[in-house]
């Protein structure tokens, strides 16, 4: 079933053309990568998927539903671009970060009882490896765990998709590699669909099946990620080759 369909949308800024006629459709469990050059309009089309932006023509339905009127927030949750970049010094613990993500789904008038909220937050921090700080002041975490408590924020409405934007910049290699697992965990075990923006693609392609490559003249291609690696070590080798043979 398609939890997603992209169909025909084009969007441009005043001054910049970015999507042209894009249409792709992921299916409920894929993993997603979306990948291209700075610039090519990845995030933007997180954006027109969020409704944060309006297509100039096109239409895209979540779950079914089009997106200029989806109400169905508790089904999906967004990590945002550089969503750890914030003062060392944010005044709010692990715990009142996660728990903000609450907001969407029960609002201010319905939100749940202390009790009940301290008990959804530590199950969706005990996921993500984070539970024993909840407490914590955020800006004290590493990058790699505030990642991780930003993920725990989006997973405690218990969402059917969670979109993530770069989720992995600026984090040492072995935080990458546990966000990469933690991230395929999610997808395999608990049948999360996951829709990710990244330029780590070598980290995460084992976890993904599938890889959306946006190019400069506003064109996509979607491929199983199983191609794209192949792909991407042949070419790799092809470089080398080429740079080894200008050494000889
Ligand atoms: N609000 C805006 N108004 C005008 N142009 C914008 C706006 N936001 C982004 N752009 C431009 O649109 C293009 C696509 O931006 P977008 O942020 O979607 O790229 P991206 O693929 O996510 O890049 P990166 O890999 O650097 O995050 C860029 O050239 C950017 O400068
Ligand atoms: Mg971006």
């Amino acid at each position: 079933m398609d939890i997603l369909q992209v169909k025909d949308v084009s969007f441009d800024y005043p001054d910049k053309a970015i999507i042209k006629n894009l249409s792709f459709s992921v299916r409920k469990g894929d993993f997603l990568c979306i990948v291209g050059t700075n610039g090519t309009g990845k995030s933007t089309l997180l954006k027109l998927i969020l409704n944060l932006l309006k297509p100039d023509k096109g239409r895209i339905l979540i779950d079914g539903e089009n997106s200029r009127h989806f109400k169905s927030f508790n089904k999906i949750s967004y990590v945002s671009q550089k969503a750890t970049d914030f003062n060392s010094d944010f005044p709010a613990t692990v715990e009142e970060v996660v728990s903000a993500g609450l907001y969407p789904s029960f609002g201010f008038l319905k939100f749940p009882k202390i009790r009940e909220r301290k008990k959804k937050v530590f199950r969706a921090l005990k996921t993500v490896g984070m539970h024993k700080s909840y407490k914590k002041l955020i800006g004290k975490l590493s990058g790699g765990q505030q990642q991780r408590v930003f993920i725990a924020k989006a997973l405690i409405n218990n969402p059917q998709i969670i979109f993530l934007d770069e989720p992995t910049v600026g984090i040492d290699v072995k935080a990458v590699d546990s966000i990469c697992c933690l991230l395929g965990e999610l997808n395999k075990k608990f049948g999360i669909t996951i829709i990710m923006v990244t330029h780590d693609i070598s980290s995460i392609i084992y976890h993904s099946n599938k890889v959306l490559q946006l190019r400069d003249d506003g064109s996509a291609r979607l491929v199983d990620s199983e191609d794209f690696s192949q792909e991407t070590i042949f070419t790799h080798v092809h470089h080398k080759n080429c740079k080894y043979s200008e050494r000889t």
